[in-house]
């Protein structure tokens, strides 16, 4: 009897505890909507999402892990949690594992046993209790962060503390970038700008996973970056801009400073200094540089091709050597970008000797040439790359020379094109460019005889003549920097249109959590 008195009392108490947890269950449902991962939006486009049900949630006492010993892996872990706490108010701790554990909540891990991923690819995982975020590099680690932030409300982007919660929907993502070269081209000699600013596009960059930055630091309107052995570059050179403001340059300590800012998240900078054509800042600071030793003026127009280097002038390569080699200390990624567009006033027959030995000097000084694909003119150095914007017919030239290609057809990834005729900002000589337009092609059917192993990348150019701050900046440049960066990224077959606009309608609150102004096309159903 007792017992059977004991038993009943016992099923009581259990019944009232699974009530409450069935009832706590559909309090929490109500509270909390479904969580799919498939249904996030996640630009660029993943290879592949598998959904499970559930959610992680980050919490205040979530733990990210990292590998014990590796330095780069801790400086990802860091940056994770400092990406975080801003906007959860948590103060996510970093604690170093064995590299075999599983030890806390956020794992992030090296294993060299998955090569399918690549040097920058990873598999996520999350499921209700732990993730992990899996690659062969910090790099693959660091854009697996990337997509695991675009999986959070985009409320996790402000920089004050926001209401939460923070659930991850449960699932798998593996991911790996078809192109190396994911870029973007900011013009800091028509309109110079501060290195916060550069810093501000990094980081704006970073979040589509894009991994160089490269800097056009010279060209008629203005020198933009410090060189001791040729001080009145910057002392004359750098003291105006378009419209004729106060222009600036970096000195070398702050250029050391954003290579390293931009190396801190897997960006490459890329240094061009432009020649022998859009060089009038230089041809203004140094007599000597010019056929006739004259000095010209400072020029604060919008004008092309009228500048040139005296390319018969021994003492104009001893410039460039010097130039180079003192950027070239300064840089350590593998390219320098020597210009070569736009050189109208340089016969053809002083073009291709200078443009080859640019190369030579370039070479020198350990760097590998990119330049505009008007050098495909010239003899090519093997690990040349061309930038293909103007002329098929000289990416292609360039690719029978056997050259890589960067693409940056201007009438697609100009972002400093019009998106139509009533766009406030920007010029149209490539055309208008809407954000369909921007994201409709694929590099690899662009040019007849340019194939997927002809193209290192796909890089967006943002020249300055009309663009004088990072609010007007953003404006050009989002959302098709966004579309560029999947075309990039993602494989070809598998982006449409449709799917990406749906996407890109979605993603509008993560622009504003994220403070980019960007242009509201009517193209896309945007939700705010
Ligand atoms: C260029 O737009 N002149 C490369």
């Amino acid at each position: 009897m007792k017992m059977h008195k004991r038993e009943k009392k016992n099923t009581g108490w259990k019944g009232m505890i699974v009530g409450m947890m069935v009832l706590s269950l559909i309090a929490c449902r109500h509270k909390v909507p479904e969580q799919n991962m498939a249904e996030r939006s996640i630009i660029p486009l993943p290879s592949s999402i598998t959904p499970e049900e559930g959610a992680f949630r980050l919490k205040k006492r979530t733990v990210i892990a990292v590998d014990e010993g590796n330095e780069q892996l801790k400086a990802v872990g860091d940056y994770l949690a400092g990406l975080f706490n801003p906007a959860t108010g948590y103060e996510l701790r970093v604690k170093e594992v064995k590299p075999s554990s599983e030890g806390g909540d956020i794992r992030l891990t090296l294993s060299n046993d998955a090569p399918d991923l690549g040097k920058e690819g990873y598999e996520l995982k999350v499921s209700r209790r732990h993730m992990v975020i899996r690659a062969n590099t910090p790099a693959g680690v660091f854009y697996g962060i990337q997509t695991l932030r675009q999986l959070l409300p985009a409320a996790i982007e402000k920089d004050s503390v926001q209401p939460g919660p923070w659930l991850i929907p449960a699932g798998t993502i593996c991911d790996c970038p078809v192109y190396e070269h994911r870029g973007v081209m900011l013009d800091v000699a028509r309109h110079f700008f501060p290195p916060e600013d550069v810093k501000r596009l990094i980081d704006e960059m970073t979040a589509f996973k894009l991994n160089r930055l490269h800097l056009h630091l010279s060209d008629d309107q203005g020198w933009r970056i410090e060189i001791k052995s040729w001080p009145r570059l910057t002392e004359i050179g750098a003291q105006t801009q378009v419209g004729g403001g106060k222009g600036g340059y970096y000195t070398q300590e702050e250029y050391k400073a954003l290579v390293d800012y931009a190396a801190s998240r897997f960006i490459t900078l890329i240094p061009e200094i432009d020649m022998p054509g859009h060089t009038n800042a230089a041809l203004a600071s140094y007599a000597e540089l010019n056929c006739d030793g004259k000095a010209r003026e400072l020029y604060t127009g919008t004008n092309v091709g009228f500048s040139t280097l005296c390319t018969r002038k021994e003492e104009v390569y001893k410039f460039i050597d010097d130039v180079v080699g003192e950027i070239s200390a300064l840089t350590p990624g593998a390219w320098f970008h020597i210009g070569g567009d736009e050189s109208h006033v340089t016969p053809m027959e002083e073009y291709i000797p200078f443009i080859e030995r640019a190369q030579e000097i370039v070479a020198r000084h350990d760097k590998q040439v990119i330049g505009w694909d008007e050098i495909s003119h010239a003899g090519l150095r093997p690990g040349t790359i061309v930038q293909y914007w103007a002329r098929a017919e000289n990416a292609k030239r360039a690719v029978e020379k056997g050259a890589r290609v960067i693409m940056s057809p201007a009438d697609r990834t100009y972002l400093d094109m019009q998106y139509d005729s009533l766009c406030p900002l920007g010029l149209h000589w490539a055309g208008y460019v809407e954000v369909d337009q921007a994201y409709n092609w694929d590099p690899t059917t662009l040019v007849e005889g340019i194939g997927r192993e002809h193209i290192a990348g796909v890089e967006s150019p943002i020249w300055t003549e009309t663009i004088t701050n990072m609010d007007d900046l953003n404006f050009m440049a989002f959302p098709r920097l966004a579309g560029h960066a999947e075309i990039g990224w993602s494989e070809a077959a598998r982006r449409d249109w449709d799917d990406y606009r749906n996407r890109l309608g979605r993603f509008a609150r993560r622009f504003q959590a994220m403070g980019i102004r960007f242009y509201h096309s009517p193209r896309v159903d945007w939700q705010e």
